[in-house]
């Protein structure tokens, strides 16, 4: 293996990542998380687009995924072997019972460099949906370098980001508060396209939660290839 992103990602080690209260704050939320976030549209497309580009059977990392719906439950209805891991017990508790048909791991994204669930070119497709958002900005491209090097050559990414300029930032969110960060859309083609990726879709969707705990959105989906 050439110095790929695993090894990178131990620089990052240096600057301590901090997780205090990411996975707390959605332990707590549970499944008010999907009732706050119920019109999906935008995130079902992309995930129709993935699904319906890989060949049957292929193996998909669903990073951060949440609740399990929709995503997990939707590739894995699809024919697909889906592997869905998430930083919150409750998270990963919910996305069981969701989508009987994927396997789940209380796992950080950046642990995934340590080869938990598979070496480089082990993943056909990833979605990361809404996830990379809940990093700060200056480990982004580390944690999508890493997914590039998960994936096999050709692989597809589905990301989604919340178009929006900012790091690590305090949001209230249903009752509690995350720390998010973001790019606006040509910085976000720029970070993905630097990390190895070629962008082959993209969408925008303004988005109105239905919380006023949640401030409106414009959701970015990108459809991104591995190069
Ligand atoms: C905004 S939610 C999106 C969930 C799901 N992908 C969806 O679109 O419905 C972000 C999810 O990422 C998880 N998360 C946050 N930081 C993470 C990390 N470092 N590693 C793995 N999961 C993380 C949270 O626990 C939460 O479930």
């Amino acid at each position: 293996m050439s110095a790929t992103s695993y090894d990178e990602y131990e620089g990052l080690n240096r600057l301590a990542l901090d997780r205090a209260g990411q996975a707390e704050a959605f332990d707590v939320v549970g499944d008010r998380y999907d009732e706050a976030f119920p019109h999906k549209e935008g995130q079902v497309a992309s995930g129709d687009w993935l699904a319906g580009a890989l060949p049957d059977g292929s193996r998909i990392l669903d990073a951060g995924c949440g609740t399990g719906l929709p995503t997990a439950r939707q590739l894995s209805d699809a024919g697909h072997r889906v592997v869905g891991i998430d930083l919150s017990p409750s998270m990963v508790k919910l996305a069981r019972d969701n989508a009987p048909g994927a396997e789940f791991h209380r796992l950080d994204i950046a642990d995934l460099r340590g080869g938990r669930l598979g070496g480089p070119g082990s993943f056909d497709g990833i979605a990361a949906f809404f996830s990379l958002l809940m990093l700060p900005r200056a480990e982004i491209p580390y944690a999508l370098g890493l997914l590039h090097d998960l994936l096999r050559p050709e692989g597809l990414l589905a990301l989604s980001m919340v178009e929006a300029d900012v790091d690590d930032f305090t949001i209230p969110f249903l009752g509690t508060s995350v720390r998010v960060s973001g790019y606006l859309r040509d910085d976000l083609r720029r970070v993905v396209c630097d990390a190895g990726f070629e962008v082959v879709g993209e969408d925008a969707y303004a988005y109105a939660p239905a919380s006023t705990d949640v401030p409106p959105e414009i959701q970015l989906f990108l459809h991104l290839r591995r190069v």
